[in-house]
């Protein structure tokens, strides 16, 4: 495992204007978020293009090949700014940062530092580094441990929603993925920094946290005598004063326990959205994966879940072109989306990640046949999501104001199924919760009235 190295020499004293490019999942979101309250910690303050900014830090996204070219065709452009300013610091941080390590300072000479997820808890100490010994920075030790942000007063101040991780990494190792690879082995936070987090964005004003992991269900903290499962630490957070909604993600089939399914019923601000990637419908393609459930154990979960609360919304991800994968597979792989009819679907056509065990698999599929199987897959979740959002029309739903829509004069907002609603209201406040009559809907939205106006705990 690499320690920080400083290679080169060049002078990095003088920057204090910053801007972060985020690419990828709710975790890099939350990342960054991270970095960007470090630095204005550290006196640093952020900046909206990256023209005028002294370090520029893109956090990267590995889990496809598609993020990974974004992530070098925007270093790219990056590079370019550099020629013209050669104090720039140029820094990629994340997923792809840690697969690729030294590698990329050798193929981007104007890469400053290459720092991977886990090792952002020694930002602090990579940027005195950079301070003080002037080089080139590689840090990418995946054995530490996720940091406690250290809060910056208003930050969050305009935000209504927020994230807080209550784990990292992975220990599945389903045989297409790299995540485990880059974000490590498992790891849970302390329930106490995970409530005293949370209880910071409630200070700043936000009414909806969304508790993130690679694997939430398999969150465990042991210590002081107690063990916590994620259904007690979301018990716990539930009952947090100002809380108005609280989510999930991402959660695996395997480790969907019926505790955790009764907390829909049990904790009243637990809203009722679950994303359970389920990525094929045939149980031979579902091994060669490694996910550890069948298609039967899939639909099963999805029963239990409807028995416990008919409406709640259930979204998923899923791949076409797994190698090996047959015409018959692929229609296992429909069949199953429209007997389950998810509420949204997240589709990919499966690309090899170096040194996966799906990489090293015969049976390759043609990118012409993914892209037709995608199409197909597709065409068939845009009508059942339609079919779901039509059968909103009439009813009336929770909304939560997330802010002015594009449209003049409209607010926007989610229904605790986490569906978009937009809705004109003179006298709504954003971070408040409104009844809507849903009176239209749309494949990626839904349009309302609104009915009355609820008072919101404070
Ligand atoms: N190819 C295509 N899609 C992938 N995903 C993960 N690895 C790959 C890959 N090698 C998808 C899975 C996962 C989502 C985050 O990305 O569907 O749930
Ligand atoms: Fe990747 Fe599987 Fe872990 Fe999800 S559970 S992050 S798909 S290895």
């Amino acid at each position: 495992m690499k320690k920080i190295s400083t290679l080169g020499t060049s002078n990095f004293s003088h920057f204090r204007h910053f801007y972060i490019k985020t690419m990828g999942c709710q975790m890099n979101d939350y990342d960054s978020d991270y970095l960007a309250q470090l630095l204005v910690n550290n006196g640093f303050s952020a900046v909206n293009s990256p023209d005028e900014a002294d370090l520029i830090l893109i956090n990267t996204c590995t889990v496809r090949a598609k993020p990974e070219q974004k992530a070098y065709s925007f270093l790219g452009r990056m590079s370019s700014i550099k020629k013209g300013n050669p104090n720039l610091i140029i820094g990629m941080v994340g997923c792809l940062a840690q697969m690729k390590g030294p590698e990329l300072l050798k193929r981007f000479p104007q890469l400053d530092l290459v720092i991977g997820p886990r090792e952002l808890g020694r930002f602090q100490e990579i940027l005195e580094g950079i301070d003080r010994h002037s080089g080139k920075i590689v840090a990418i030790n995946l054995d530490l441990a996720p940091p406690q942000p250290a809060p910056c007063k208003g930050y969050f101040h305009k935000r209504i929603t927020g994230h807080v991780s209550i784990m990292e990494g992975c220990n599945n190792f389903c045989s297409y993925c790299i995540v485990p690879y880059v974000r490590g082995r498992e790891i849970s936070r302390p329930p106490d920094e995970i409530l005293a987090e949370a209880k910071n964005l409630l200070s700043e004003g936000i009414k909806e946290i969304t508790l993130l992991g690679q694997n939430v269900n398999s969150y465990l903290w042991e210590g002081e005598g107690k063990k916590w499962g994620f259904p007690a630490l979301l018990h716990e957070l539930g009952n947090l004063n100002g809380l108005l909604r609280l989510r999930f993600t991402t959660s695996h089939p395997k480790d969907l326990s019926d505790d955790l399914i009764h907390s829909f019923h049990y904790i009243k601000n637990l809203c009722p959205h679950i994303h359970l990637p389920f990525q094929a419908g045939s149980n031979r393609i579902l091994k060669l994966m490694k996910r550890g459930y069948t298609r039967e154990s899939y639909l099963e979960l999805i029963d239990k879940l409807r028995r416990i609360n008919p409406d709640i919304a259930i979204t998923s991800d899923v791949m076409v072109g797994f190698p090996g994968e047959s015409d018959k597979d692929f229609e296992l792989t429909l069949d199953l989306i429209s007997h389950v009819e998810f509420d949204s679907l997240f589709s990919f056509k499966y690309s090899d990640r170096k040194g996966t065990s799906a990489e090293r698999m015969d049976g390759k599929i043609d990118e012409i046949v993914k892209a037709s199987r995608l199409n197909v897959l597709q065409d068939l979740q845009k009508k059942i999501t339609l079919k779901r959002n039509k059968a909103l029309e009439g009813r009336q739903l929770e909304v939560l104001v997330e802010g002015s829509s594009k449209r003049g004069g409209q607010l926007t907002g989610r229904t605790a199924s986490h569906k978009v609603v937009n809705f004109i209201s003179n006298n709504s406040q954003i971070g408040s919760l409104h009844t809507v009559t849903i009176k239209h809907s749309f494949l990626n939205s839904l349009w309302g009235e609104i009915v009355e106006r609820k008072s919101v705990p404070v």
